[in-house]
C-alpha cells in the first residue's frame, strides 16, 4: 500500500520531519495522533507531494512517488482533505463536488448518486451556497468533494478542527462510512474523541516521527496516550 519510510521534510533550514516511518494497511483507518504544531499539516503535504522531501522515500503499491508532482498523485488515487476545510464558499455544494472531480473531466450523475447515497444532508442542500453550511456540513462537503475523484487513499488534515462536539461525532460517522466502504484512509489529528471513532490502526506522532505504531484499542489504551491527552497517571 502507501509506505513511508525515514522522510524528512521541513522549511527552509526548519526541519519538521526528522525520519518519520509508517507504512499504511490496505483498506484500513490508520490515525496519527499528535499536539498542535508537530507537523502533523507539514505531514499530509508531504505525502500529497506539495512540499519536497528532503530524505526518504515515500512509495505507493511498490511505486517510489518521493519525486511525483502534486497531480500524479492525484492521478494514482492519494487525495488530501486540506486542513481548516476550503470549500468554495460562493459555489454550491453541487458545483463544490464537480470541482473535486476535475481529475476525471465532467462527472456523471452516478457520481453525484454515490455521494449523495453517502451524504444525504448534501442532496438536501445541492443548490446552497457552500459558505451558508454549517461548519460540520462544510466539512462533510470537504470530505464528499475528495471522494469524487475516486480515491484509494485519502488524507484527512485534523477533520475535527474548529468543529462543535456534535459535529465532530457527524464527520466522525461519516470517515467511518468512508472507510468502510474500502478506501484506505489516513487521518492526522489531535482530537482523541475523533481518533476512537474512526482508528483501526494508531500511531503517535512526536519529534518530527511516528512512534508507538499499532492496533488502535492497545494504543490508544498505552499509558503513553492516557498520560498525554488525558492527563491521566497511573
Ligand atoms: N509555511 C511554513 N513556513 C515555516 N514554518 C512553518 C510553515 N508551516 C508550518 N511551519 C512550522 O512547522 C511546524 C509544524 O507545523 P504543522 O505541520 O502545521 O503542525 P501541525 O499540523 O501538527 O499543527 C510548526 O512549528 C510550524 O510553525
Ligand atoms: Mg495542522
Amino acid at each position: 500500500m502507501l509506505n513511508i519510510e525515514g522522510l524528512g521534510a521541513g522549511y527552509g533550514k526548519m526541519t519538521i520531519l526528522h525520519g518519520l516511518s509508517l507504512s499504511l494497511h490496505p483498506r484500513t483507518a490508520t490515525v496519527i495522533l499528535g499536539p498542535n504544531g508537530v507537523g502533523k499539516t507539514t505531514l499530509c503535504r508531504t505525502v500529497s507531494g506539495l512540499i519536497r522531501a528532503t530524505r526518504g522515500r515515500i512509495s505507493f503499491e511498490g511505486r517510489d512517488i518521493t519525486g511525483a508532482s502534486p497531480a500524479a498523485r492525484v492521478r494514482a488515487g492519494i487525495v488530501q482533505v486540506p486542513e481548516g476545510r476550503q470549500v468554495f464558499p460562493d459555489l454550491t455544494v453541487r458545483e463544490n463536488l464537480r470541482l473535486g472531480a476535475f481529475v476525471h473531466g465532467m462527472p456523471d450523475q452516478d457520481a453525484f448518486d454515490r455521494i449523495y447515497a453517502l451524504f444525504p444532508i448534501l442532496l438536501q442542500r445541492q443548490s446552497q451556497k457552500a459558505g451558508l453550511l454549517s461548519g460540520g456540513e462544510q466539512q462533510m462537503l470537504a470530505l464528499a468533494r475528495a471522494l469524487m475523484t475516486r480515491p484509494r487513499v485519502l488524507l484527512l488534515d485534523e477533520p475535527s478542527q474548529g468543529l462543535a462536539p456534535m459535529a465532530v461525532e457527524l464527520i466522525g460517522h461519516a470517515i467511518k462510512q468512508v472507510a468502510e466502504s474500502g478506501v484506505t484512509v489516513l487521518m492526522v489529528e489531535q482530537n482523541l474523541k475523533l481518533a476512537e471513532m474512526v482508528a483501526q490502526r494508531v500511531a503517535i506522532m512526536e519529534h518530527g516521527a511516528c512512534t508507538l505504531e499499532g492496533p488502535a484499542n492497545e494504543v490508544l489504551s498505552s499509558d503513553a496516550v492516557q498520560n498525554a491527552y488525558l492527563g491521566k497517571k497511573r
